[in-house]
């Protein structure tokens, strides 16, 4: 996970590293030379926003299975078709000019998209082909995307494969006088359809709101199962050395005391970084005995496909198994392009059954070509302790052409909370200026170490749990902290236990229900802006008759009104009007004095504070 090990990876696998970019020959990191006596020259790789055309007016249709697998035990599945009002993608809606210059309120009143669904590579002619056909209503005032879910039966033409499935989308929409009839097509080459798993545990992605389902694990998760056996998990753990931890795992007695420390911080979620066979001792005591489950750690020899092999034929019926890691930053050291995407479909020929996560080490060298090979998008913005403005170790400046201080393009500093959420905000905004791409799971990796001459200092506890949360109002859907066990602080203080505790009590709360269920399985957050409180960085998910709502103060300063009289100013954070609310139903995290009177109000939001608050009809 450290630049550091450049030199360390040159030196075992020189052919697998620096090959893209410019200037290949020199030493680079995110594809800007961090050593001094380079030039500064631009990197290359750069995601950018597409032309736009026209006044916004073209309709993007996409499709996708809702479930990034199905088993031949359930009967049946779902399409999400996705309407956008897109300014870059789709062909002209036939439709009056606009009502409105915003793109937002540009409405183009009720209208119906109707389409079909058919099976690649199966005879047009004859019918067989189509999954399902139906109408998608769509109206975007107010937003410019709506899902519509259509479910579909899982039988023939569809046949089970390990390999994923085509499918093509065709449609029209006519205008609503008649006059004109545009068409659209849209496809879809991830429908994954599997014989069902009779030993250990199935993990599949959730692409409407993004999470992880998982069944058979013995992982902590919601209380509610799906009528397949799926439950929502949310990962959230650390990732776990060999070195001083998983080392010392021979027998159960040893795994008991050392991996029962770590559950008791109450993770459900772990990276061990360790393989078969040292670990299969440590691997079947935490798919027998724990409540942890595994992310799968290929990165060492993830280019090595027979190794890759050999390792997920041994892991793949573990219990405790969700995820596989195939690549470590390969955007930072500049790796092939075709290594995750070769490491991916190795995994996949074994174990369709588990998701492949890629770590991004990078803020924008070459978005979609590192990520093709990704179910997972993990990202690791460690911005705590960093220095932008000095000379960086290597003895250069950091900036967008040059140099490496440890967090890619990050400001740090007093906008090291926003860093993070300036990431995933990133991250989905090259997602959605990239045609055809589907938005995949995101994981943030929170920053709980220091040192390697880039961080000056751990994050204190508060930090940990404002980097955490804004994460989850920015999308991630999994929390793994590079790494346990925690180093002393820098001035030698035994400090080792205070981040793993601070992540484990935010890690109950969030894994379980009832927060698990309003973020996994449910709903993508919707932001809440509060103009008046800027560093405030606000989401809710809704849930039935209930709004989860998830404050950050994301700056190092304190709201605070000094007014205390009963009557006096507070402040106020707006509550969508969607639905009436009536009550906090519970306040799950923090300490902070809610009170409900249509919005949430608050005198007091301390720097780095954060709170979960349940509000009900
Ligand atoms: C699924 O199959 C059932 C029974 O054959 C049928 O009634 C239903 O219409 C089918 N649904 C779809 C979406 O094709
Ligand atoms: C499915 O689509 C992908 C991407 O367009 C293509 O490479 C692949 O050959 C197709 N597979 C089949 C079986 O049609
Ligand atoms: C629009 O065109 C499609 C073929 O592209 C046709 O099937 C459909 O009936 C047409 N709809 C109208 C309202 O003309
Ligand atoms: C650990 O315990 C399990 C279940 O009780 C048992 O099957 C396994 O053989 C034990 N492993 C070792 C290394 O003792
Ligand atoms: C690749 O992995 C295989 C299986 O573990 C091993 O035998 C081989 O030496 C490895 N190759 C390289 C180049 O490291
Ligand atoms: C960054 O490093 C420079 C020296 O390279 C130093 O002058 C400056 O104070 C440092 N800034 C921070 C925030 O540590
Ligand atoms: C980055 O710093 C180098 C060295 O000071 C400078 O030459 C280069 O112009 C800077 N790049 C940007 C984008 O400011
Ligand atoms: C943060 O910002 C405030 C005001 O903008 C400033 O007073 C303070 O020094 C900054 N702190 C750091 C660590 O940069
Ligand atoms: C050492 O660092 C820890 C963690 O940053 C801090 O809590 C503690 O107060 C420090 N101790 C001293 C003596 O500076
Ligand atoms: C979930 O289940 C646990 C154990 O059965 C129970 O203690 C808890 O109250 C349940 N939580 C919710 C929100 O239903
Ligand atoms: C506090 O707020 C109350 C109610 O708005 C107001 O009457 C009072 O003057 C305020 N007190 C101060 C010290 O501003
Ligand atoms: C809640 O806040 C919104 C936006 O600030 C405001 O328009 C609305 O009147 C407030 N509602 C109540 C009940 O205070």
């Amino acid at each position: 996970m450290f630049p550091r090990l450049i030199c360390v990876l040159l030196a075992v696998s020189a052919a697998a590293g620096q090959q893209t970019g410019n200037h290949p020959d020199w030493p680079r990191w995110c594809g800007k030379v961090y050593e001094s006596g380079y030039p500064a020259f631009n990197p290359g790789g750069q995601t950018v926003e597409p032309p736009r055309s026209g006044p916004g007016s073209r309709l993007y249709v996409q499709v996708s299975p809702r479930y990034s697998l199905y088993l031949d035990s359930e009967t049946e599945g779902e399409f999400i078709v996705r309407t956008t009002l897109s300014p870059y993608f789709g062909n002209n809606l036939a439709a009056p000019a606009p009502a409105a210059p915003s793109l937002s309120s540009y409405d183009v009143g009720d209208r119906e998209l109707h389409f079909a669904i058919t099976l690649d590579g199966v005879d047009t002619d004859s019918r067989g082909s189509a999954l399902v056909s139906g109408t998608a209503r769509f109206n975007f005032q107010g937003h410019t995307t709506q899902d519509t879910l259509v479910p579909f039966n899982l039988t023939s033409p569809l046949t089970t494969s390990f390999a994923p499935q085509n499918v093509t989308l065709r449609g029209w929409v006519a205008s609503p006088d008649g006059s004109s009839n545009t068409s659209y097509t849209a496809t879809s080459s991830a429908l994954v359809y599997l014989p069902d798993k009779t030993s250990g545990s199935v993990t599949r992605l959730d692409n409407a709101y993004g999470g992880f389902m998982q069944r058979g694990g013995r992982a902590q998760g919601s209380n509610y199962t799906d009528k397949a056996g799926f439950r929502p998990y949310f990962p959230y753990g650390y990732y776990a050395s060999f070195d001083g931890f998983l080392a010392g795992v021979t027998d159960n007695a040893s795994a008991s005391a050392i991996i029962g420390k770590y559950a008791k911080f109450l993770f459900n979620a772990m990276t061990p970084l360790s393989q078969y066979p040292q670990s299969a001792t440590a691997f079947s005591y935490m798919a027998s005995q724990t409540d942890l489950g595994i992310q799968f750690d290929l990165r060492e020899g993830y280019t090595n496909l027979t190794w890759v092999a050999e390792q997920v034929s041994a892991a793949r019926d573990n219990a405790a198994l969700f995820s596989y890691w195939s690549a470590d930053e390969p955007d930072g050291h500049q790796d092939p392009f075709s290594a995750p995407l070769q490491a991916r479909d190795t995994i996949r020929s074994i174990d369709p059954y588990h998701p492949v996560a890629v770590v991004l080490n990078c803020q924008n060298y070459y978005f979609a070509a590192y990520t093709a090979g990704a179910d997972v998008i993990m990202e690791d913005v460690y911005p705590i302790g960093i220095n932008t403005t000095g000379i960086t170790k290597w003895g250069t400046a950091c900036n967008t052409t040059l140099g490496d201080c440890g967090c890619d393009n990050c400001q740090g500093g007093n906008h090291s909370i926003r860093d993070v959420a300036d990431r995933l905000d990133d991250l989905a905004l090259y997602e959605s200026w990239t045609e055809g791409l589907w938005p995949k799971t995101k994981i943030h990796n929170p920053q709980s170490f220091h040192g390697e001459g880039y961080w000056a200092r751990d994050p204190t506890r508060d930090e940990s749990w404002a980097m955490s949360l804004v994460a989850v109002n920015h999308g991630a859907q999994g929390l793994i902290s590079w790494v346990y066990p925690v180093a002393d602080a820098s001035n030698g203080t035994n400090s080792s236990d205070i981040l793993p505790l601070a992540h484990g009590g935010l890690a109950q709360i969030l894994s379980r229900s009832p927060v698990v269920d309003f973020v996994v399985g449910n709903a993508r957050p919707t932001p809440i802006l509060v103009p008046s409180l800027p560093d405030l960085d606000v989401a809710c998910w809704r849930r039935g008759k209930q709004l989860l709502v998830s404050v950050v103060n994301s700056g190092y300063e304190d709201y605070v009104l000094h007014n205390t009289t009963r009557s006096g100013p507070l402040f106020h954070i707006p509550i969508p009007q969607d639905q009436p609310y009536s009550h906090i139903a519970t306040v799950v995290w923090g300490d902070l004095l809610w009170s409900f009177a249509g919005n949430l109000t608050v005198r007091h939001i301390p720097a780095l504070s954060t709170a979960l608050v349940v509000l009900s009809a």
